[in-house]
């Protein structure tokens, strides 16, 4: 008898964010099946509209549901997450784990009461963070950096581009400089690229602050909602037991593409979603 297929996962962002769930997930779970879908026609995501944004994340996401057939959709981004979650729980049949900025882990974990938040522009500027704010961490300063920059330095730093220490210290200095930046002593990460800028952060930033990546939470969080599902139904067999990597663009450079992705299991390189 043929041994039963490990359950497929999708996890979507629009760039190589959610890859730091990916990783995450590899180590917690390593026979697990994950095809990766990047929406690099529309990165950086932290810059469009948000109606262009919502009606793109939903089609897709759905879209790609349909032809990969996953047990189970981390939507590893927090652009999409706090604009598409909803939407996306209503139109699929599965369960989709979201990822939300993590104002209530920085509110746990703080002693000086002050926490801050970097995150794209899109999602600094959703009422969701004032919800998360008021509901888990309302009696914290809440200090928020909305960065145009830091997702495209991640990108750079993914395909192993040391980014420029001045250029971090701006972005940090845009969080740290604010009235009362110096008493932050946590801070989210609120965008999943800027897994790949943490030692950055950690090493430029002010000694002594937390930094906060929900990339290993999310992961945990997604293994335990594939339990549910498996043990009650599984999906038919997945035809390829491959994990898959599809973007929705044409990368600049294809071959050091398939060399980056190669050691987080990605081995049969990529392919545009169409
Ligand atoms: N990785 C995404 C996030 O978590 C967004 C990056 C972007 O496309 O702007 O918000």
């Amino acid at each position: 008898m043929p041994a039963p297929s490990s359950p497929r996962i999708l996890v979507f962002d629009s760039g190589i964010g959610g890859l730091g769930v990916v990783q995450a997930l590899r180590s917690l779970a390593p026979s697990l099946t994950i095809d990766y879908l990047a929406d690099t026609a529309l990165f950086p995501y932290g810059e469009q509209p948000d109606d262009i944004l919502r009606e793109r994340i939903a089609d897709l996401v759905c879209k790609s549901c349909d032809t990969l057939e996953p047990a189970l959709a981390i939507i590893a981004c927090n652009t999409a997450s706090t604009l598409a979650l909803p939407i996306l729980r209503e139109r699929l049949d599965l369960p989709v784990v979201g990822c939300v900025p993590p104002i209530r882990w920085a509110g746990r974990v703080s002693a000086s009461r002050t926490i801050g938040l970097l995150a794209t522009s899109a999602t600094a500027r959703r009422p969701y963070l004032k919800q998360l704010h008021d509901e888990f961490a309302a009696d914290c300063r809440l200090l928020i950096h909305g960065s145009r920059h830091l997702a495209n330095l991640a990108e750079r730093a993914f395909r192993g581009e040391q980014p420029d220490p001045a250029e971090v210290q701006q972005e940090l200095a845009c969080l740290f400089q604010q009235p009362g930046g110096n008493d932050i002593d946590a801070v989210g990460l609120g965008c999943t690229h800027y897994t790949f800028l943490l030692p950055y952060f950690q090493r430029l930033g002010p000694a002594g602050i937390m930094w906060l990546d929900p990339a290993p939470a999310v992961a945990q969080q997604a293994l335990r909602r594939l339990c549910d599902v498996t043990e009650a139904s599984l999906p038919a067999s997945p035809s390829s037991p491959a994990d898959r990597f599809f973007l929705t663009a044409h990368p600049q450079n294809g071959e050091e593409l398939a060399r980056n992705i190669a050691w987080l299991g990605f081995a049969n390189g990529w392919d545009v979603f169409s």
